[in-house]
């Protein structure tokens, strides 16, 4: 391994490029701001994206998360129906970068990932490997994720970049960042007033001592910020560490990409 084999993986949260609120509404002017920093930093990176309103709300109304329910109307349709407005709006991103001549690849998450013995399991890390071999840019997106079993739930981008953080063995991950739409983790203050302080860095061991705010959530089938919260320590374990970014803040994704100091949450792994 050496360092041109360094990568990054970057998270653009689906509340940033979306309007989590409205079904099927995306955030133009965001995405493409934060399509041409990835372009103009010209990283070695896998992005993956989140459902936002092209994922959740169809998600909630057919329960695809918990699996096959009899109950529910149409429940197979809406599995179906949720993966492909997450395709409608991968192949929306993917066109941005395509227009500007920067070689992005969709590969899909329902395809290359299914779930085994109630284990998240990557089929075709090959695939992705390959690609960035070739300086492809691999896009991997929120999808349905099938169980061997004869089911099927949610894969979460945030559980994504866990796997890959677990498998990718050639390639040296030097960090984990999830571009969302605060500029990162928010400790109460000692009095359970009001008040919060952007956290700008802990050690991941510290995590669990933390207070963080409750800034309010929207609707998420996969769990908000606690579930993000325990898969960055699982992260954080494979001694990678991680940045919660800002992707509204112009600028903050290029510079964090070219690790420029910005104001954010850096989550630092302990010696
Ligand atoms: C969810 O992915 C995908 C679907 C609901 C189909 P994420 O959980 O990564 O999406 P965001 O970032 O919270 O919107």
């Amino acid at each position: 391994m050496n360092a041109k084999n360094s990568l990054i993986l970057l998270k653009l949260g689906g509340g940033l490029l979306t309007d989590k609120n409205e079904p099927f509404s995306k955030r133009i002017d965001v995405i493409k701001s934060v399509v041409k920093q990835i372009i103009d930093a010209n990283e070695k990176i896998i992005l993956i994206h989140g459902g936002g309103s092209f994922g959740h709300p169809l998600a909630k109304k057919y329960n695809v998360f918990d699996g096959i329910d009899k109950s529910i109307p149409n429940q197979i349709f809406g599995v179906v129906e949720t993966h492909h407005s997450m395709i409608r709006f991968n192949s929306y991103l993917i066109e941005q970068f395509l227009e500007t001549n920067y070689p992005v690849l969709s590969i899909q998450t329902s395809s290359i990932f299914i779930k085994k013995s109630n284990k998240i399991s990557l089929e075709s890390l090959d695939i992705l490997e390959t690609a960035l071999n070739l300086k492809i840019t691999p896009v991997l997106y929120g999808d349905v994720l099938f169980d061997k079993k004869g089911s099927f739930s949610i894969l979460s981008g945030d559980e994504i970049i866990l796997k890959l953080c677990e498998s990718l063995k050639s390639y040296n991950i030097s960090k984990v960042v999830f571009a969302m739409e605060s500029d990162g983790l928010y400790k109460s203050d000692d009095l359970g007033g009001n008040n919060c302080n952007l956290l700008t860095e802990c050690y991941s061991s510290e995590l669990d001592d933390l207070i963080l705010a409750d800034l309010g959530q929207k609707i998420d089938v996969t769990g908000g910020i606690k579930n993000k919260l325990t898969n960055i320590k699982k992260i954080c374990k494979l001694n990678i560490p991680v940045q919660l970014i800002n992707g509204l803040t112009e600028g903050n994704i290029f510079k964090s990409l070219r690790n420029q100091k910005i104001d954010c949450t850096n989550i630092l792994i302990n010696e």
